[in-house]
Formats: C-alpha cells, structure tokens, sequence
C-alpha cells in the first residue's frame, strides 16, 4: 500500500487510524519502532471484538454489492477475504494489550495528535483520508495532512479511492491545490498493491 522499502522501516512510525489491523504487531515483531493511534483505542480489546464482529457482515454484504470495483484475482470470494481480515484483527487484538501498555497502542484522533513536532520519520494513513470522502469534507483532509506532517517529515495516505468506489476521490484536487500552496510538496504515486480497481496509488506529502 506504502511501497515502503527496508530503509523506511527502520525509522520510527506513526500508524495513524490503524484500526484493528496488524501493521503494528508485525513491524514490531521484526524490531521496528512503530506507533498507532486510533480513536478505537480507548476501549477494551473485547470490546473491539464484539464490534468487529458486528460490523462485519455489512461490510462483507456492501462488497458483494459492488464485487466489481474489486479484483478478485489473488482472493478469488469475498468470504476469503473476511477470512484473511479477522485472522489480521486476530493479531491486532493479541498484541493489543500489550502494545498499549509499551506505549504503541495510542488514543488519538486526527486533526490533532498528540506527539511533538518531528517525532516520527513517516506518518502511514490507510483507509480513512479519501475513503471516507462522503463524510470528510476537504478542510478537514487537509488540517489532518497538515498534522501528520507536524508530527513526520513525511506522510503518505493510501489509496486515494473513496470506499467501494473505484475512481480517485473528488476531494483529491481541491486537497491538493491547498497543500501546494501552503507550501508542501505533494506527489502521487503508483503503488504494486491493488485490491479496489484504481486503488494502486498513495499520496506523499511532506515540507518543501
Ligand atoms: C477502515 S479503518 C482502517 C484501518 C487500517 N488503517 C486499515 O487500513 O486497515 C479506519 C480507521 O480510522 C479510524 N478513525 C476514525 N476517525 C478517526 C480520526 N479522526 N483520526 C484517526 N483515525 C480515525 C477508525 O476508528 C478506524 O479504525
């Protein structure tokens, strides 16, 4: 999703909207230093549980209903990708407790983080800026760019689609215009990873 490379793991992360995924446990596995925030975080890993499994089957009805803006090539059903998705939470939820208690695991929401200018290499956000583009409106996209790029000397937003949809989010160009004249740099870039049609590029943003 981030075409991240060995070298950009080495320096510290932030996981911003991480959700109940695994990035965090794995990295951290490997002894990389990684830090994700998510509203979510504030509450009991049963909790979560319970949630995830409520929401799943509306997610897994909303993507059968739009099967076409997806390629199905390496999963082949949607159930297989409900499978893959919970054995990933399943790792989020084990090393949850312990990831919050060692400080990697924070209750946090953009558009304000609480970290100090520069804590960290590249601020990674997956699945929240641009997906939700029906709910966020475009000042709010760009005070949450403009954050990460408080808190990072980088940060990349992946993929530039809204949810279930398969073309780049209407928000991308006013996002855009704006960053460029406040003086970021901004670049778009195709990434190897594709699962929703047109969702293969990232978006690089960081200080001139
Ligand atoms: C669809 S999930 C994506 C999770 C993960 N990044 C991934 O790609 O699988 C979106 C996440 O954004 C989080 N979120 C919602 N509002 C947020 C905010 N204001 N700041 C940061 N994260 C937020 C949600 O709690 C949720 O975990």
């Amino acid at each position: 999703m981030f075409a991240l490379t060995l070298g950009d793991l080495r320096g510290k992360i932030l996981d911003c909207g991480g959700g109940p995924a695994s990035f965090n446990a794995e990295l951290s596995k490997r002894g990389g230093q990684v830090v994700s925030c998510d509203p979510i975080d504030e509450f009991e890993a049963s909790d979560i549980a319970r949630r995830i499994e409520e929401t799943a089957p509306g997610i897994l009805e909303s993507t059968r209903r739009k099967l076409d803006n997806f390629i199905w090539t390496e999963l082949g059903l949607p159930e297989r990708l409900a499978q893959l998705r919970r054995a990933t939470m399943r790792d989020f939820l084990e090393d949850f407790p312990s990831g919050l208690a060692e400080g990697r695991y924070r209750v946090a929401e953009l558009p304000e983080l609480p970290f100090c200018d520069g804590d960290f290499e590249m601020a990674l956000c997956s699945h929240f800026l641009f997906t939700y583009s029906n709910l966020l409106d475009a000042k709010f996209h760009v005070d949450c760019i403009r954050e990460l790029c408080r808190v990072a000397r980088e940060a990349r937003i992946f993929p530039l689609v809204p949810q279930f949809g398969a073309e780049r989010s209407e928000r991308l160009k006013p996002v855009l215009n704006q960053l460029a004249r406040s003086g970021y740099g901004c670049e778009i870039v195709r990434v190897p990873y594709q699962f929703q049609k047109g969702g293969n590029e990232m978006l690089r943003v960081s200080h001139r």
